[in-house]
């Protein structure tokens, strides 16, 4: 039997926005961030334009530079656990860092969502870039770049290890005997590890999509290894399709290596399409949001990847000041690529700035154009699905209404939901129970 490849979608769900000053357009609701009337709305148009999952990002430190939306908004398994009551299809995917939280209450939280929702819940696995998320944890330093990644590989395999806790069969409640489980199908973890020393067992099964879908986030080399050996899934942040393409076949082949079948680890660019009847359209609705940020905000934008580094000291119209290391132990992936490309393109502080606050889309213009795109992405090998985000007003509802029929019809797009999980959807298998495979 061949099957034929399938388009995957998720709906990055930010509130006010992740540009700084999307708050500001008229038509934003203004408490959109901690509004569970305006996320429940949003998952639902996902839904209707059959997309595989939502998508929660999230930080753990603020200050009074952060970008608007992060001061005040949802905790993503908050979030999604209310979500998950009031959609029936679409995936639920909330970050959580493996830096700052215990792998059994992670284990938990999720495996909790994951039954409530009927399977269809993902953790992002984030190590957090910002160094003040120490401060908010009492734990000392914040950990560099590598170590940060050695505890997440941990991490995710002890709480994969309590997911396998209980074998599908092991409550039979056999009321009549009075036996409510089955003591061989319960499994006791054990870890004692360089970071985590976890016992185990965990005191939730299974959900039938076996364990929540892996996403990771990081593009740096050690969060390709992280994702190669343990995600079903990447969320990442290429600036054009080349860019895209050496990326997908770089965690593909890293894939192989660890002897997986690469067709399990999913690539997920983020895009931001801006869709508009006509080219002019789609430019003009650009502009009007580029127009609402002050020089003064993106230097703010920019800053918050260099652990909120003060750019206001710079000149404008000069060359991108030399910063060194600066963002390497934080975003180091985003601030290597900024730095980059402002001394090979020999850019301005005030370019760069603008750049990182207001960047401007491939993907804009008629919903055929924007589909072509997709198309040309997906099919050359640099995508097997994408993270939308809304960086117009009323963008996601603009591209399940235009862009996703047209992709529909071209058959790269379903139609209805293949499956009642996540893993289901997005053609992933569910991992087998360590401890049946290993009998
Ligand atoms: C596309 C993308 C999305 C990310 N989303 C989040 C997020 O929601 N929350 C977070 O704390 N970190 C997020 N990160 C940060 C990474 O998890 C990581 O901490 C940081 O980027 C450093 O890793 P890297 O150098 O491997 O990219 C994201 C990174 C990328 C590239």
């Amino acid at each position: 039997m061949t099957t034929t490849r399938q388009l995957k979608l998720g709906a990055n769900l930010n509130g006010i926005g992740n540009s700084i000053a999307f708050w500001r357009h008229p038509e934003v609701p203004i408490n959109a961030s901690v509004s569970l009337d305006f996320y429940r709305k949003q998952a639902k148009i996902a839904e209707r334009g059959k997309f595989d999952l939502i998508f929660i990002a999230d930080g753990l430190y603020i200050n009074e530079k952060s970008n608007p939306h992060f001061l005040n908004r949802f905790e993503p398994l908050t979030l999604l656990s209310a979500l998950a009551a009031v959609t029936e299809h679409i995936g639920l995917v909330g970050t959580l860092s493996s830096s700052y939280s215990e792998p059994f209450t992670v284990a938990r939280q999720f495996a909790s969502i994951d039954q409530l929702s009927g399977g269809r819940a993902g953790w992002n696995v984030v190590t957090s870039p910002l160094e003040g998320s120490a401060l908010n944890f009492g734990k000392g330093e914040h950990p560099k770049h590598a170590l940060r990644y050695e505890i997440a590989e941990e991490h995710v395999e002890v709480v994969k290890g309590l997911w396998d806790s209980w074998e599908d069969d092991a409550f039979i409640g056999d009321k009549i005997n009075g036996v409510f489980f089955d003591p061989s199908k319960l499994h006791t973890l054990h870890h004692e590890g360089k970071h985590f020393s976890v016992q185990g067992p965990l005191n939730v099964a299974r959900s039938r999509q076996g364990y929540p879908v892996i996403f990771q986030a990081g593009s740096s080399e050690s969060g390709k290894e992280l994702a190669a050996k343990t995600a079903d899934a990447i969320y990442s942040a290429p600036e054009s399709i080349e860019e895209a393409k050496a990326f997908y076949q770089d965690v593909k082949a890293r894939a192989a290596a660890y002897g997986r079948n690469p067709e399990e680890l999913l690539i997920f660019p983020g895009i931001g399409p801006i869709v508009g009847e006509t080219a002019e359209e789609a430019e003009r609705k650009y502009e009007e949001i580029a127009g609402l940020v002050s020089i003064e905000h993106a230097l703010n934008y920019l800053g918050r990847y260099f652990e909120h580094y003060d750019f206001s000291q710079f000149p404008l119209d000069e060359p991108f000041p030399e910063i060194g290391e600066l963002g390497s132990n934080s975003f180091r992936s985003t601030t290597d690529k900024i730095k980059q490309e402002a001394r090979e393109q020999g850019l301005t502080l005030r370019q760069v700035a603008l750049r990182a606050s207001t960047p401007r889309t491939a993907f804009i213009g008629t919903p055929e154009t924007i589909a072509d795109l997709i198309q040309q992405w997906f099919e050359e090998g640099a995508a097997d699905g994408f993270n939308v985000r809304t960086v117009v007003p009323n963008g996601l509802v603009d591209f399940v209404d235009l862009v996703v029929p047209i992709l529909q019809q071209r058959g790269l797009y379903r139609t209805e939901y293949e499956s009642e999980t996540l893993r289901g959807n997005l053609g992933i298998s569910v991992p087998r129970n360590r401890y049946v495979w290993s009998a």
